[in-house]
């Protein structure tokens, strides 16, 4: 298995991912409802983590293997009886084999989001469908500029550090357009997200590909920085944080 799609300095625990980012599957139930599993079906679920929405579609009757490059998540998916496999999106080799292909909040984590596009798309029986959403053009610019900039402070080049595939509407259409599939659905909207434990929690589960630039000893104070830097912007007066998030929703069809 190649793991190049592993963003350096990201790892996950799935208590640590459980605690403070619970929200990415509780916020993903609208795209299950556009995806439509019906009892019987044949499913993918493309960066399915510790499987919450792997197992609603399971739930509902559908035939679903999940697949992750997490070792950790894919273990807490399978720890809930699902069929889970350790995979890269990018090396998967399925061929005409789904009735469709699902992803929640998982797509920006793609290296090379053109050769996923691809594997899904042979993935797919002729008619199958393809749903999911990701971070779109702007998700957590704020952070993400607040991240960057106290890292710049400190004399590290931010180039390297942004990790992420957020690409806009257009963009990700065309890219859709050229691996074959016809377009259903596409849409970018803003959904500020309420932070169950704050910003720092989610500093601690997704900054490590910005904290992992600078020695351990240095990372608190950054994150003391970026949070007085974004308190004014997403704090509101009850103390509840909310991330900048923009999503990309989409559906597409293999014809
Ligand atoms: C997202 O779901 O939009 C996201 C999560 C973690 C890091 C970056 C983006």
């Amino acid at each position: 298995m190649t793991r190049h799609s592993v963003v350096p300095g990201q790892s996950w625990t799935p208590e640590g991912y459980a605690r403070n980012a619970g929200f990415v599957a509780a916020l993903g139930e609208p795209v299950v409802t556009l995806l439509a599993p019906r009892p019987g079906e044949r499913i993918l679920d493309v960066g399915c983590g510790d499987g919450v929405l792997t197992a609603k579609l399971a739930a509902i009757g559908a035939d679903v293997v999940g697949i992750d490059a997490s070792p950790e998540l894919v273990k807490a998916a399978q720890d809930r009886g699902l069929d889970a496999r350790l995979l890269d999106a990018h090396s998967m080799a399925f061929e005409q084999e789904f009735d469709a292909v699902f992803s929640n909040a998982a797509l920006h984590w793609m290296a090379d989001p053109a050769r996923v596009v691809a594997n899904v798309f042979r993935g797919l029986r002729p008619g199958g469908r393809f749903v999911g959403e990701f971070g779109g053009k702007g998700n957590v610019r704020l952070i993400t500029e607040a991240l960057l900039a106290a890292l710049a402070r400190r004399g590290v080049d931010d180039r390297r550090a942004f990790p992420w595939y957020f690409p806009d509407a257009e963009d990700f259409s065309g890219l859709l357009r050229r691996s074959g599939f016809t377009i259903e659905r596409m849409e970018l909207f803003e959904r500020p997200t309420p932070l169950p434990t704050a910003i720092e929690g989610w500093l601690a589960t997704f900054g490590g590909p910005f904290l992992g630039r600078i020695a351990e000893a240095e990372r608190p104070g950054l994150v003391t920085e970026v949070v007085g830097d974004l308190a004014p912007r997403l704090r509101d007066a009850d103390g509840v944080w909310r991330a900048d998030y923009v999503r990309l929703r989409f559906a597409a069809i293999r014809p």
